[in-house]
């Protein structure tokens, strides 16, 4: 049995993201969506909040379980033996970024390795703080995350 962790902040969760998990779903046998606190980035919906909304946005997948964790990747990885940590991919701007923390995770844990999917081409410009700074605006974000949890998104970010 193959388990992969896609962490994440999922600050809102985007349909950027829903891509990727449901990929990740076809590679693995167990897709851990574990929305991860980095202490240094203020978010703005609760961690219950994130785990809500990613448990309704992905209902329809079988193989996805979603988690938080108030701690190190690394320890959360060790304690459920999993096999990889998933990170996407959107643009190389990403890329500086998601490497340091795969070769920091891999120098905390010689045996993590750390996958990158490829964002999808629709969402390459996708981001959560995107979708925040149009739905505070009042915009239309229903093109960027899952209809089931778009009014809550809309309404919860309403200024
Ligand atoms: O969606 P993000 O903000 O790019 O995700 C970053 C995240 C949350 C995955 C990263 O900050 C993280 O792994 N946080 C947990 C604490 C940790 O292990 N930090 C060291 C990673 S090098």
């Amino acid at each position: 049995m193959r388990t992969a962790i896609y962490p994440g902040s999922f600050d809102p969760v985007t349909n950027g993201h829903l891509d990727i998990i449901s990929r990740a779903t076809k590679l693995f046998d167990k897709v851990i969506v574990l929305v991860s606190v980095n202490p240094i980035k203020p978010s703005s919906f609760s961690i219950q909040e994130r785990k809500e909304l990613l448990i309704k946005a992905t209902s329809s997948l079988e193989n996805v379980e979603i988690d938080s964790y108030d701690g190190l990747l690394i320890d959360y990885f060790n304690q459920k033996k999993a096999d990889v940590i998933i990170k996407g991919l959107r643009a190389m701007s990403d890329f500086e970024y998601e490497f340091q923390m795969a070769m920091a995770n891999k120098k905390l844990q010689g045996e993590a390795e750390t996958i990158f999917l490829t964002a999808s081409s629709e969402n390459t410009f996708l981001s959560s703080s995107m979708v925040k700074q149009i739905a505070m605006f009042n915009g239309d974000i229903s093109a960027f995350v899952p209809n089931c949890i778009h009014e809550q998104i809309k309404l919860r970010l309403k200024r």
